[in-house]
């Protein structure tokens, strides 16, 4: 596949590329000089994230579109899939429309895929679908175990690519991304929801209405017995997948597996206290008992990301806190309304 700098432009098509992590993926790669092409259903993404850019709306399982495209652009080298439900009480609820809308349309989609000769499919897949030791920190091979519907959704599809790529020509990569923050460092897109449900979102919100930060779950097996997460910038995520494009024909198997997250876990407490160094209204912290269905949380043991990829994350922790900051300002003047469904869940 021509590179970045390579003489021939790449040109990649982005499923769900009109929601928060792939319409970064997608600055990233103009940014990086490659082309990307939008497929989106708008069941959650926003067509803001998509003026100026290729766009198709419609559905990933509906394959005259997906015929189309390709009609329209026999140039695609790469198709990312970030397409999918993420709410996960929600995927509880409806655990159905869980799978019908996360794996049996991906699975209509790689045969649409690979009947268009789509040769490189890289997946969307979740930190969620690991059981972590002890220590709460996981590597690629640590045991795969998903706590929820949808985490199982993205198990499934890994699973199901890895069967179609030992028998189709076609090559699979899975990132299990951790637990994205931050926005697009140029403010072009972030996340859709105006009261994000995640710990920083929940922060942000309490900074903004002047009201305390609850901490819920003080007895996690953590150092200070709050949560753990490994926090990624939204920008690091993308560059990820620029250098993933970059760098897909040297990858080793047909199905290659690649955790992007820092490698440093960040507890409830450890997040709140950044968060007060860079807000300009600082929050009280609370505490009060877990959820149900809330989690230790993990983080990851990285090596094979930058190995493979030669990439490792450039911002920090204060910076995905800035940068959400930034965006959550800014969010009403690039969109308006809110998205017709509920977004950014406490876990993923
Ligand atoms: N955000 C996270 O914390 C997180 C963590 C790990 C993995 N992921 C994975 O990353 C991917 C992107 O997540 P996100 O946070 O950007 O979510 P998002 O909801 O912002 O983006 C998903 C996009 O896919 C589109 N979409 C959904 N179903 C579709 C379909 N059938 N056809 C066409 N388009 C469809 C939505 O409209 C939306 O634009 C998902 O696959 C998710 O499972 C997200």
């Amino acid at each position: 596949m021509a590179t970045a700098e390579g003489v021939q432009a790449v040109k990649v098509l982005i499923a769900g590329g009109a929601g928060f992590i792939g319409s970064t993926v997608a600055s990233a790669c103009l940014d990086a000089g490659m082309s990307p092409v939008i497929l989106d259903s708008l069941v959650t993404g926003r067509r803001e994230f998509t003026a100026g850019r290729s766009f198709y709306e419609g559905d990933i399982a509906d394959g005259p579109l997906i015929d189309r495209i390709f009609a329209e652009h026999p140039d695609i080298g790469a198709v990312i899939h970030c397409a999918a439900l993420i709410v996960v009480p929600d995927s509880v609820a409806d655990p159905v429309g869980y799978y019908r809308a996360n794996v049996a349309k991906s699975l209509e989609f790689a045969a649409h895929l690979l009947r268009n000769g789509g040769a490189r499919l890289i997946f969307s897949s979740s930190a969620a679908i690991y059981r972590p030791g002890a220590d709460l920190s996981v590597d690629e091979d640590s045991p795969v175990d998903p706590a929820s519907p949808y985490a199982r959704t993205k198990a499934v599809c890994e699973a199901m690519f890895a069967d179609i790529a030992a028998a189709e020509p076609i090559r699979v990569l899975s990132l299990r991304y951790f637990n994205p923050i931050g926005a697009d460092p140029k403010m072009r897109t972030g996340l859709q929801l105006r009261r994000p449900t995640h710990a920083l979102g929940k922060l942000i919100q309490a900074s903004q209405d002047g009201v305390p930060f609850v901490i819920t779950g003080t007895d996690w097996p953590t150092r200070d017995g709050t949560g753990l997460r490994d926090y990624i910038h939204v920008w690091d995520l993308a560059a990820a997948h620029v250098a993933a494009l970059t760098r897909f024909d040297t990858l080793p198997g047909p199905v290659t597996v690649i955790n992007l997250g820092t490698g440093t876990g960040t507890t409830v407490r450890e997040l709140a206290a950044a968060f007060n160094q860079v807000a300009d209204r600082p929050v009280q912290v609370r505490e009060a008992g877990r959820r149900p269905g809330d989690i230790a949380g993990a983080c990851t043991r990285t090596g094979r990301a930058q190995r493979l990829l030669g990439w490792r994350p450039q911002y920090d922790l204060t910076e995905g806190i800035r940068h959400s900051l930034q965006w959550a300002a800014l969010r009403d003047e690039v969109l308006s309304g809110e998205p017709a469904r509920r977004l950014s869940p406490p876990e993923r």
